[in-house]
């Protein structure tokens, strides 16, 4: 009975609390609406409901398993897991999914049975599910994936990539999950990182420009996002797509004035921008792991970008504080740490010695309370914005477009701008339909290699995952083609199959389309000793090419790919990237010339495993006598064909003679001189001559995606602040220096000159 009482005083409590929240109380302290209604609930709430609300659970731990501790299929949760984590451990937060992708029956299914079990706790608040849907639902049977983001950079068109945004969301939301870990908004500077796919490339400018693109298309454009849209999650803040070796998680060696010249800005716009939560990178910068850096995370994140949103570890690593980097003696010495450094919530995965150990961390003074209180503020405000407390489960009926007719020709527009012509000589593209052509190569007959890790599964390996409705290249090919298109595989990853049946195939063919690539794996799973194609690859290549058909080599892969001892060998180069599950049919209608290419590269191509460098690179990259300089491309930055011609004429700009806070007008027109409709990135560049940190030969500035028809002109105008040319100087802050800099776009570059 006294239980019963305490129960409806709470509630009425509790209630009351929340209605009283009302848009005339918002404001009066600089809080929002969301973050009363956040504060009030905290007021109700005590130690242990806190600290359950800064916990992450797998929803792994919750499925019912074997013997062997594999999960039961189908798939189910254990009614006493889902009590102990929601009920008695009072869990705020849960993440991912299985080794394999669930239905969408079965996320709905999960999503209601876990906010269900929250009824039975005293608050009843609901617990914030989190998902790697980092190229569309990554997670579910059946879902449309999008390209992965290094393709996503080379459609060079933010408009595309925030509708990818908007139907991921869309599709996110239809499961019942409100919360992705995407975007990846490091930059991709070294393609020996196992990770390099998941970024927006090697540029500042295009990653932090992509990156705001998709964070708007999840989030949508309102303060509470509606239940079509789902909050972003940046990601892994800072520095971690840069370790010294290549390998994944291992120690990264970043000067800080690099960190804020290349690696911070991408994470200042999309704070600007209003992304609501962050992911920590798992690694090590300068000696420190960023989850125990209070410089990082505290004082360059709060109080110099003024982030307010919610600050997630990555998988188990406040432990691996301890266990990995050495710098926590005990998991209790780790949470003090990372805690105080400013994490609000720990991603465990799996146990409840999180909670335990901060607990009487708060108890010893060893953690203040205000520490949590701020953490749990974020945590319940993101609740509220995401209509979580009013609608903890979606009404289901309302995704009429979930994994849509649209959604998919969404996929394969984006795949299709994505894909980049590298060479093409002897008008060999486009194929005509009545040629003869032999499609062969281990990526040929596949559905795993166009979309690599984070499809279906964590590693993407599983062919049998895949929907099979879906298209590969061959059968993309054959759809188009009909009967001209024949099939041998010629190679898998690991060696030639059946190379002497692929040669004399060819011999009755009028081309080749050779498909090669590699098995990507991520995270440390994905770490490479050798940088170069698998298997015997460039002997397929090789003895395709000496049949004397002339070749196309079609590449699949999340990295450029060392292909200079075979590329003189083809008439044709395409480059794929991973473009997700309509990739299949993107292809074959650019190589048959139903779509026009226009993606570009969004990293500088390697023409050796050892000169890995980027456009941006400084003039001693250049000037070494000989051929061993770093900077030797094979393809540049930005660099792409098309089936049309463009011309480029009339730049203008509107001075030459600057101050800092004046502002550069360019102007250029574009012609369309081909026979094809087509799309061309105009790109402005900008060198800074001399400088007191060393400058980089140039530096992307400004660039604009526009189509134009066979003959049309268009004249596209930059707008560009003389603030933008500048620098991180030796003292850490943004400096433009007086001088010369030379504008580039095309073959045009003019001088102009900035004063004091
Ligand atoms: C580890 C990965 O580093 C991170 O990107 C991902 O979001 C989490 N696991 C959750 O799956």
């Amino acid at each position: 009975m006294f239980v019963f009482q305490r129960k409806i005083i709470l509630f009425f409590v509790l209630s009351v609390a929340l209605a009283s929240c009302n848009i005339e109380n918002a404001g009066k302290d600089g809080s929002n609406i969301y973050e009363i209604k956040a504060d009030s609930v905290l007021s109700l709430m005590n130690l242990d409901e806190k600290i359950g609300q800064m916990t992450q659970i797998t929803i792994n731990y919750m499925l019912e398993k074997k013997e062997d501790g594999k999960p039961v299929l189908p798939f189910r949760l254990v009614p006493d897991s889902v009590k102990s984590v929601v009920t008695r451990h009072l869990s705020g937060s849960v993440f991912g999914c299985a080794r394999r992708a669930f239905t969408l029956k079965q996320w709905r299914q999960f999503v209601k049975e876990i906010q269900t079990a929250t009824k039975n706790t005293r608050l009843k608040i609901p617990v914030i599910y989190g998902v790697d849907a980092i190229h569309g639902t990554t997670f579910t049977a059946g879902a449309v994936l999008y390209p992965q983001e290094i393709g996503q950079a080379a459609t060079w068109n933010p408009q595309l990539v925030e509708k990818i945004g908007e139907a991921t969301a869309y599709d996110c939301r239809a499961t019942g999950v409100p919360w992705n870990f995407s975007p990846v908004l490091g930059l991709g500077r070294n393609p020996l990182w196992s990770r390099f796919f998941e970024t927006y490339g090697e540029d500042e400018l295009l990653t932090e420009t992509m990156g705001t693109a998709i964070i708007n298309g999840y989030q949508g454009n309102d303060e509470k996002i509606d239940g079509k849209h789902v909050a972003a999650c940046m990601k892994h803040y800072l520095g971690y797509s840069f370790p010294l070796s290549g390998k994944d998680r291992t120690q990264a060696w970043i000067p800080e004035l690099m960190l804020r010249e290349y690696f911070l800005p991408p994470f200042r716009k999309a704070v600007e921008s209003g992304a609501l939560s962050l992911m920590v990178n798992s690694g090590e910068v300068n000696g420190t792991p960023l989850h125990a850096s209070h410089y990082w995370l505290t004082d360059v994140l709060r109080d110099e970008l003024g982030f307010k949103g919610v600050v997630v570890t990555d998988f188990m690593d406040i432990i691996l504080l301890h266990k990995n980097h050495h710098i926590a003696s005990s998991y209790k010495e780790a949470v003090e740490k990372a805690i105080n450094a400013g994490v609000d919530m720990s991603m465990v995965p799996a146990d409840f010695h999180f909670q335990r150990y901060l607990k009487e961390l708060v108890n010893e003074g060893k953690v203040p309370v205000s520490r949590i209180d701020e953490s749990v503020k974020r945590i319940l405000t993101l609740k509220f914005k995401l209509g979580l407390f009013e609608k903890p489960v979606p009404d289901f009926d309302n995704y009429a477009d979930y994994n849509s007719r649209k959604h998919m020709e969404l996929g394969r527009k984006a795949a299709e701008e994505s894909i980049t012509l590298l060479k093409n000589e002897n008008g060999i593209l486009p194929l005509k339909e009545n040629m003869k052509v032999l499609v062969c190569g281990p990526t040929a007959d596949s559905l795993k290699y166009l979309n690599g890790p984070w499809s279906f599964s964590w590693q993407g390996k599983k062919e049998e995952y895949y929907p099979q409705r879906k298209n590969t290249i061959r059968e993309a090919m054959e759809i188009v083609g009909g009967q001209n298109v024949a099939y041998c595989q010629a190679a898998d990853l690991d060696g030639l199959t059946d190379i002497d049946k692929a040669v004399s195939k060819a011999a009755m063919s009028d081309v080749i389309v050779a498909c090669v690539g590699e098995e990507h794996s991520v995270e440390e799973l994905g770490n490479i000793n050798e940088y170069r194609l698998p298997g015997k690859q460039y002997e397929m290549v090789k003895r395709l090419a000496a049949t004397g058909k002339p070749l196309v080599l079609v590449i699949t892969a999340g990295r450029p790919e060392i292909i200079t001892a075979v590329e003189p060998l083809c008439d044709a180069v395409i480059m794929c990237y991973l473009p997700g599950t309509e990739g299949g049919d993107a292809l074959a209608r650019i190589v048959y010339g139903k779509v026009n290419p226009s993606g570009k590269l969004p990293f500088t191509w390697p023409a050796f495993p050892a000169t890995i460098s980027t456009y941006d690179h400084k003039y001693t990259d250049e000037n070494i006598d000989g051929k061993q300089a770093p900077y030797q491309p094979l393809y540049e930055f930005g660099y792409g064909l098309s089936y049309t011609d463009f011309e480029y004429i009339n730049p203008e700009i509107n001075d030459s003679l600057f101050s800092p806070d004046d502002t550069i007008y360019v102007k250029i027109t574009v012609k369309n001189t081909g026979k094809m409709p087509g799309k061309e990135v105009v790109q402005l560049y900008a060198s800074d001559l001399y400088a007191s940190v060393t400058p980089p030969v140039k530096r992307l500035r400004a660039f604009d995606k526009i189509s134009l028809l066979p003959d049309e002109e268009k004249t596209v105008k930059f707008r560009l602040p003389v603030r933008n040319l500048g620098f991180i100087g030796n003292d850490l802050v943004e400096v433009v220096e007086p001088g010369v800099f030379v504008l580039q776009i095309g073959k045009f570059r003019k001088s102009i000159r900035v004063t004091e």
